[in-house]
C-alpha cells in the first residue's frame, strides 16, 4: 500500500500533469534488476520470492553501518562559511546542472537499493519493506525535486491582468525570477532517515541553496551512505556538508549560527517551536523555518462502514512501522454499533502480525528506535493499565533468527513493543503523541461532525481517517476537518510523493507540504525585475 514511484520508465513531466492513481501489481517473480523499476507497493512484493529477497540478504549479510565522527558544535559558525562560501558558485549553476546531479544521483541510489535497504534495517531496524518503500520513496524526492525545480525556476514574463484591469505599463517589461536564499540547515529525524533526510536535502540544493545537514543523531550512517552518493553525483562538498551530532549541541549551534538563510526541521512538535524561538531571537534578517512535525491521528469509523476495510486499515496505519510514522493511526474513533465488531476484527487480525528481529523477513513489527523510546512508551502503556481497559496485547514475539551479532540482538529484543489496544473514554484523554504500537480505541454515537470537532481540538493536524459508505459525509467531514492529510476508506499512512503532498497544520507543522508543488517555492527568494523598454 506504499504505492512509491521510483520508476524510470514514467517520465516525470507526466507526474506533474497527471497525478497517478495506484495500478494493479506486476506478475511476481520480478528479476531483481527490476527492485527499483516497478512502481508497487510494499506489501505487493512478495519477498518470499527468492529473485526478489537474495539481493537484500546478499547485502544484509556484508553491509556495515559506518562510523560517522562526531561534528564539534563550537565549528558551527565556519561550516555556516564555507556553505557561504559555496553558495556563491552553486547558486549561479543553471538549474538544469543543479538537477542533473539530483538525478544522477537517483540513479545510484535505485542500483543500490538493495544497500541502502540493508542499512535501514541495521541502523534503524526498518522491516524489510518498509526499506524497500524508503528507498523508493527517497528516489521518488530526488526526481520530483529536480523537475519541480526546473519548471518554477525559470523566469517568468509577468503579463499583467486581462478584461477589467491593466495589462502593464507601456514601455516596461517585467519579469519574476526565483533563486536560492543561502545555506539552509536541514534537521532530519530517525524514523526514515533515507526519504526525508534527502527530500529536505534536494530540496534545498536544487533551488540553488547550500547545505547543513544534521542528521539524526540514532541513523547518521545511511545519512553518510546518502551525502557520499549525491557528492560522486557532483554536489561539491561545501554545498552540502554532513553534520553529525546531537541536536541539544551541533543541531542548537547551527541553527544559532550568523548567516542561516533557512532552516526546514522533522521532528517533534517541541523542537519545533524552541528552533522558531532561536531564529526569531537572532540578529540579522528573518529567517524561514519549514516545519514538520506529529500528531494525533485519528480515524473516525461510522455505523455504516466495513469492518473488514476498517480492519486492515488499522493494521497498517497504527502498527506498521512499529507505529514510529507522523502519519500513523493513534486513535480509532468508532460507532458504537459497530464497535464490537470492529474490535474483534481487530484483534484477530493483529493476532497474524509477527512481532520480531527486523532482519527476518517473516517480521511485520519491530523494535522501537532505542531505549529511550522503548521506556516512555512503557510509562505511557503503566498509564493506559491504570486507566483505560486493555483490549490486545499481542505476545506473538518470534525468536531472533538472522542477528548479525550478539549486541544488536540484545538491542531488538529489549527494544519490541507488540501492538497493543486500549480503549480509552474520550477523545480528550488523548494528550500526547505515543510514537510506537499502541492504539487507542474510543466509541461515539451522535453527529460524526461533534467527533471531528473534538479531534480538531486536540490541536495537531496531519492525517486523518475516514471510513464510511455515505459519501458526502465522507466529503463533510473532510471539510470541517482541519487536518494535512484526509484518507477515505484506506489506511492513512505512506503518503506518496508528487501525488499525495504531505504536511499538517496547527500543531503538526508550518506546510508547505513535502512532495507538493508548493515546497520548494518557500526554500526561494523572489526577484521581480522591471525594465523601462
Ligand atoms: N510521509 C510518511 C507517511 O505518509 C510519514 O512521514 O507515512
Amino acid at each position: 500500500f506504499v504505492h512509491q514511484l521510483a520508476d524510470a520508465s514514467v517520465p516525470i513531466p507526466e507526474l506533474l500533469t497527471s497525478p497517478l492513481h495506484p495500478e494493479p501489481q506486476p506478475a511476481l517473480p520480478l528479476p531483481p534488476d527490476l527492485f527499483g523499476l516497478h512502481r508497487a507497493n510494499s506489501t505487493g512484493l512478495d519477498l518470499s520470492v527468492p529473485a526478489l529477497r537474495a539481493p537484500l540478504l546478499a547485502a544484509y549479510a556484508s553491509v556495515q553501518v559506518p562510523h560517522v565522527p562526531e561534528f564539534d558544535a563550537k565549528l558551527a559558525s565556519s561550516a555556516l562559511l564555507t556553505s557561504a562560501s559555496s553558495y556563491q558558485k552553486w547558486s549561479k549553476l543553471p538549474v538544469t546542472e543543479r538537477t542533473a546531479t539530483l538525478r544522477r544521483a537517483a540513479d545510484a541510489l535505485q542500483a543500490e537499493l538493495p544497500r541502502f535497504c540493508a542499512l535501514l534495517v541495521k541502523e534503524a531496524f526498518k522491516t524489510w519493506n518498509d526499506a524497500v518503500g524508503e528507498v523508493r520513496e527517497a528516489i521518488d524526492f530526488l526526481r520530483y525535486y529536480a523537475a519541480q525545480a526546473e519548471l518554477i525556476m525559470q523566469p517568468q514574463t509577468m503579463p499583467g491582468m486581462e478584461g477589467d484591469s491593466v495589462l502593464g505599463i507601456t514601455g516596461e517589461s517585467n519579469e519574476l525570477r526565483l533563486t536560492g536564499r543561502g545555506p539552509w540547515v536541514c534537521i532530519s529525524p530517525w524514523n526514515f532517515p533515507l526519504a526525508i533526510f534527502l527530500g529536505q536535502v534536494a530540496a534545498a540544493l536544487a533551488t540553488g541553496n547550500t547545505v547543513l545537514a544534521k542528521p539524526a543523531e540514532q541513523t547518521p550512517g545511511v545519512a553518510l551512505e546518502a551525502v557520499k552518493l549525491l557528492h560522486v553525483a557532483g554536489v561539491p562538498e561545501g554545498a552540502l556538508q554532513l553534520l553529525h551530532g546531537p541536536g541539544e549541541t551541533v543541531g542548537a549551534a547551527l541553527v544559532a549560527a550568523p548567516g542561516v538563510a533557512g532552516v526546514v526541521f522533522t521532528g517533534s512538535t517541541q523542537v519545533a517551536k524552541i528552533i522558531n524561538r532561536t531564529l526569531a531571537a537572532k540578529d540579522g534578517p528573518i529567517v524561514p523555518l519549514i516545519a514538520e512535525t506529529g500528531g494525533i491521528n485519528a480515524m473516525l469509523v461510522d455505523s455504516t462502514a466495513l469492518p473488514e476495510q476498517v480492519s486492515d486499515a488499522v493494521m497498517q496505519s497504527a502498527f506498521r512501522s512499529a507505529g514510529q510514522r507522523c502519519s500513523a493511526l493513534r486513535l480509532l474513533c468508532v460507532h458504537e454499533d459497530i464497535a464490537d465488531k470492529v474490535i474483534a476484527m481487530i484483534s484477530g487480525a493483529a493476532q497474524e502480525l509477527v512481532a520480531g528481529d527486523p532482519a527476518d523477513l517473516a517480521t511485520d513489527v519491530g523494535p522501537v528506535i532505542d531505549r529511550e523510546a522503548f521506556e516512555g512508551i512503557q510509562t505511557h502503556l503503566q498509564r493506559l493499565h491504570r486507566e483505560a481497559t486493555p483490549l490486545l496485547e499481542l505476545m506473538k514475539n518470534q525468536p531472533l533468527a538472522k542477528a548479525d551479532n550478539a549486541q544488536t540482538a540484545i538491542k531488538q529484543i529489549a527494544n519490541l513493543i507488540p501492538p497493543q489496544t486500549f480503549e480509552v473514554a474520550s477523545i480528550s484523554d488523548m494528550k500526547a503523541e505515543i510514537f510506537g504500537p499502541v492504539l487507542h480505541v474510543v466509541r461515539w454515537k451522535g453527529d460524526p461532525l461533534a467527533v471531528i470537532a473534538q479531534i480538531n481540538a486536540l490541536g495537531y493536524g496531519l492525517t486523518l481517517g475516514i471510513q464510511t459508505r455515505i459519501d458526502s459525509r465522507a466529503q463533510q467531514l473532510a471539510h470541517a476537518a482541519h487536518i494535512g492529510n484526509v484518507y477515505i476508506n484506506r489506511n492513512q499512512i505512506g503518503a506518496v510523493v508528487g501525488v499525495q503532498p504531505f504536511g499538517g497544520e496547527g500543531l503538526s507543522g508550518t506546510g508547505p507540504k513535502a512532495g507538493g508543488p508548493h515546497y520548494l517555492y518557500r526554500f526561494c527568494a523572489e526577484q521581480t525585475v522591471t525594465i523601462n523598454t
